[in-house]
């Protein structure tokens, strides 16, 4: 098995089950950030080896409480020990393999794909009275169906950021072709009530901003966050929506559109 420690700032564990190998594997990462990533894992030994917490092994393998893996991580674990790799603390020797084979493509290679991709628009926002905040994003998706999932992407350097991680919860509106006065505030004015001075707003039973004529209102606690590259991923659960007829947006080619009507069913 493999633990990864992306320069995305995930952590994954490769080949679970196999258990003739243990190490790191390591994207080129600033060292900051790889001392962050190791002390979630267990501690830096020295300049080429950790010492991991089996229990986190067991963790990311996604198998614990499977007899059958547990018997061959046990076997794996004793056999480290016979070797001496294995501390007082019950702490396991791995060594470091930086990634040499990590190639990806240019920023803006990223954002001509991601141009070429349509989506829809929605107003995220959160917090209540003058600390209310908001954030335009097309990056909203369906998570689960049960239970009731939804995720988007938001910059680590965007200023709703403090507001969602402080509230715990957001409401995702989807907008459509009356709300383009909303983006143009939710991008122009500056964080706080300015914001949502355009638009049919009122308080979810929480206190957070409703917007009574979006598509749909998706009211949601946040139940994990993920800090991946530029962005984190948050996701909520769906504790109430709200959905109302009209005429969507999208984002596609840096721009904002209409959908044009439904093409003929396929035959
Ligand atoms: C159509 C559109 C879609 C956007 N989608 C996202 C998104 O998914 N995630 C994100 O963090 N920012 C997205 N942005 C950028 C933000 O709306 C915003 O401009 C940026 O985060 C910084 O602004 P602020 O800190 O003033 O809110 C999008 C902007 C536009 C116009």
């Amino acid at each position: 098995m493999r633990i990864y420690l992306t320069d995305a700032g995930a952590i994954a564990l490769r080949d679970p089950d196999d258990f003739k190998r243990l190490d790191v594997l390591v994207d080129p990462q600033p060292q900051e950030r790889l001392d962050r990533a190791i002390a979630r894992i267990g501690r830096r030994e020295d300049e080429r080896h950790v010492r991991l917490c089996p229990s986190v092994l067991r963790f990311l393998s996604g198998h614990a409480g499977d007899a059958q893996w547990e018997a061959g991580f046990q076997a794996m674990l004793d056999f480290a020990a016979s070797r001496g790799w294995v501390d007082e603390a019950g702490m396991l020797r791995a060594h470091i393999t930086i990634n040499t084979e990590d190639e990806v493509v240019s920023v803006d290679d990223f954002k001509a794909a991601m141009r070429a991709l349509p989506a829809g628009i929605s107003a995220i926002t959160t917090g209540s009275g003058e600390d209310v905040a908001g954030i335009i994003i097309s990056s909203l998706t369906s998570v689960s169906a049960s239970p009731p999932m939804i995720g988007f992407f938001v910059q680590q350097t965007a200023s709703a950021r403090a507001a969602l991680a402080r509230t715990g919860k957001f409401v995702a509106n989807v907008l459509g072709e009356d709300h383009q006065r909303i983006i143009q505030d939710f991008l122009g004015a500056p964080q706080g009530p300015a914001r949502f001075a355009a638009g049919l707003w009122r308080e979810s039973d929480q206190g957070l901003p409703v917007l009574a004529d979006a598509l749909a209102s998706i009211e949601c606690d946040i139940v994990c966050t993920e800090v991946l590259g530029t962005h984190d991923l948050i996701v909520g659960k769906i504790r109430r929506t709200t959905c109302r007829q009209s005429n969507p947006i999208i984002n596609f080619n840096a721009g904002t559109h209409r959908i044009a009507p439904a093409l003929e069913p396929v035959q």
